[in-house]
């Protein structure tokens, strides 16, 4: 139930326009609050205070507001009754229909042959929340883990392979893959993990070693055998790996992992349609098309399409998988999330889109990310000052969980620590505004108190604690008692403000918009449990009824809005 949403649409319909609905921070007036007199009065050249208490007696006239007051210049506050609280308190987490989307969403998106690093926890982590929260306003999400698996890096990393086992026989001219046994050629993923940085160093030195690499990369996309029967040997280990990191950060499931080589299946399609509008031109021998505006104040080069050595470029795939996922999807929206520095890559893509009308450009969205910093500001490093890969990040938070316990006194097993260290890691995460910059702490994040993860799940294992104790002899919506202190009020009205809360999250892809709405109930919750006693044995058998529903109505809230960041509650903390 949208408590926000019904009040919004009684009081416009009761006054025949939409007005602004407030909610104060303070509730002591009210529960909501409008200047809409204000606004009438000075349309209509009359006394503010004088219409706003013509308006306020119409409000009162609602069946769920108790009183209605004016204040200053003619604010009307508005106080819900408690009956009508009481009772939505039970349906806090069932939501009003609306009408649904298909979105293609294109997160994760990680890179074959070359290890994850920090800039893809927040495509993981908010990619994942977000997707979540699509499905449970009802919309139908089709993830991609659009894999960077076709580009220069397949070709340097094949070069450098070749340069450790020139005897393999995937560079013969006669290779035969029927005469192979894949399983001889073994490439773990730790060594793997080491190849493509040290290829593309050796790249940077060696001019002769990089032209052979982009010739492998050309041969590759053209279906080079050899290279091809290589490239699924360390394919597989790559996938592998992603699988592994998506278990580990408790993400849902990819429903596509398909990236850059599916699409480049399709070029075709998009180039014919780019010839058909006389739209590619042939620049240093590379074919292009130019994007660039009369009205751009920002340099805008031209996107292109096949480079000088004919390979596929990352721009080309990216304008074929839009033709794919049209096809295949019939998408209404297509959301990438990647870092801020691929701002340019997605408007010169959008910008060919548009040209072909290919896709409604309105309904491509880029949302991109701010960096993460360590603590100080500068690029995240590990403890021996390497740039930290996202394996180490997620180390480094278990590390940190588990000295707390130490330092507590507190014995955990390891799937708990787990729990804690993924909440710490996704909180932090999930609770920064996603296009600012924001700085990773291992310590702070790992905090049983304050805006953390582990706070987070500390309040629901002490609820739950308090829940399971108490059994269940009571009716499922007790009577209301006569009555209710500010805590279980407060309590029940956030309650109430879970669907608005996720649908805003949803409508501005703002995550930090749940984060911090888990972080207000989880206090409110805390102030309940501490004013407000259940299982005492000075408490009544009625008042231990109406508060396990509270509390009850609490968890069910809590528990959907932490499944929805993607977390585990573990049963002791
Ligand atoms: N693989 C790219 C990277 O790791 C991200 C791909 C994003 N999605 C896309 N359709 N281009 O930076």
């Amino acid at each position: 139930m949208n408590l926000y949403k019904h009040v919004s649409d009684a009081i416009n319909q009761k006054l025949g326009q939409p007005v602004n609905l407030e909610v104060p921070r303070n509730r002591e007036f009210g529960d909501f609050s409008t200047n809409a007199a204000m606004v009438m009065a000075r349309g209509a050249g009359k006394n503010p205070r004088e219409l706003a208490a013509d308006i306020a007696s119409k409000i009162a006239e609602l069946d769920f507001v108790a009183d209605t007051s004016i204040a200053g210049p003619g604010f009307i506050n508005i106080k819900i009754k408690n009956e009508f609280l009481w009772q939505g308190a039970a349906h806090a987490t069932d939501l009003d229909s609306t009408p649904t989307l298909t979105i293609d969403m294109d997160y994760g998106s990680y890179n074959v042959a070359k290890s994850l690093h920090i800039g893809h926890l927040r495509t993981s982590i908010v990619g994942d929340t977000l997707n979540r929260i699509a499905k449970y306003l009802g919309h139908k999400t089709i993830s991609y883990n659009h894999i960077g698996d076709w580009g220069r890096p397949m070709g340097l990393v094949i070069a450098y392979i070749e340069s450790l086992h020139p005897d393999w026989p995937f560079f013969a001219a006669d290779f035969d893959a029927s005469k192979i046994n894949p399983a001889d050629y073994k490439i773990t993923a730790t060594e793997l993990d080491t190849y493509y940085p040290a290829a593309s160093a050796r790249g940077k030195e060696d001019e002769e070693f990089l032209n052979h690499a982009r010739e492998i990369t050309a041969d590759l996309q053209n279906g080079h055998p050899g290279y091809t029967a290589l490239y699924n040997l360390f394919l597989k280990v790559s996938l592998d790996m992603m699988d592994g990191i998506i278990k580990k950060l408790n993400m849902m499931p990819f429903d596509k992992t398909l990236g850059e080589r599916n699409a480049s299946m399709h070029l075709g399609r998009v180039e014919e349609m780019l010839r058909a509008g006389n739209l590619l031109e042939t620049s240093d021998g590379a074919e292009i098309v130019v994007v660039r505006r009369e009205t751009d104040s920002e340099p805008m080069p031209p996107f292109m399409f096949y480079n000088s050595r004919g390979a596929d470029t990352y721009e080309a795939t990216d304008l074929a998988a839009i033709w794919f996922r049209k096809d295949a999807d019939n998408p209404d929206k297509i959301w990438y999330l990647t870092d801020a520095r691929q701002q340019l890559h997605f408007k010169q893509v959008f910008r060919v889109a548009e040209m072909l009308n290919l896709f409604p450009v309105e309904n491509l969205e880029h949302l991109y990310f701010g960096t993460i910093n360590g603590p100080g500001g500068q690029p995240f490093k590990t403890r021996d000052g390497n740039a930290a890969g996202l394996l180490d990040i997620i180390d480094m938070v278990g590390d940190a969980v588990r000295q707390r316990c130490v330092d507590a006194g507190k014995n955990l097993d390891d799937e708990t620590i787990g729990a804690i260290a993924l909440a710490a890691l996704k909180f932090t995460d999930l609770m920064h505004d996603v296009k600012s910059d924001y700085i990773f702490d291992p310590a702070a994040v790992t905090s049983f108190e304050g805006r953390t993860g582990p706070y987070i799940l500390y309040t629901a294992v002490r609820l739950n604690s308090v829940l399971r104790r108490a059994g269940n002899d009571c009716d499922e919506i007790p009577q209301m008692p006569s009555s209710i202190s500010a805590d279980e009020r407060n309590l029940i009205i956030e309650i109430l403000d879970f669907e608005r809360t996720i649908r805003s999250a949803f409508d501005n892809r703002a995550t930090d918009l749940l984060a911090n709405y888990a972080y207000d109930l989880c206090q409110l919750i805390n102030t309940f449990y501490h004013n407000c006693p259940i299982l005492r044995d000075d408490i009544s058998a009625e008042t231990r009824c109406t508060r396990l529903y509270i509390a009850r109505a609490a968890q069910k809230t809590l528990e959907t809005v932490i499944s929805l960041m993607g977390l585990r509650i573990p049963s002791e903390m």
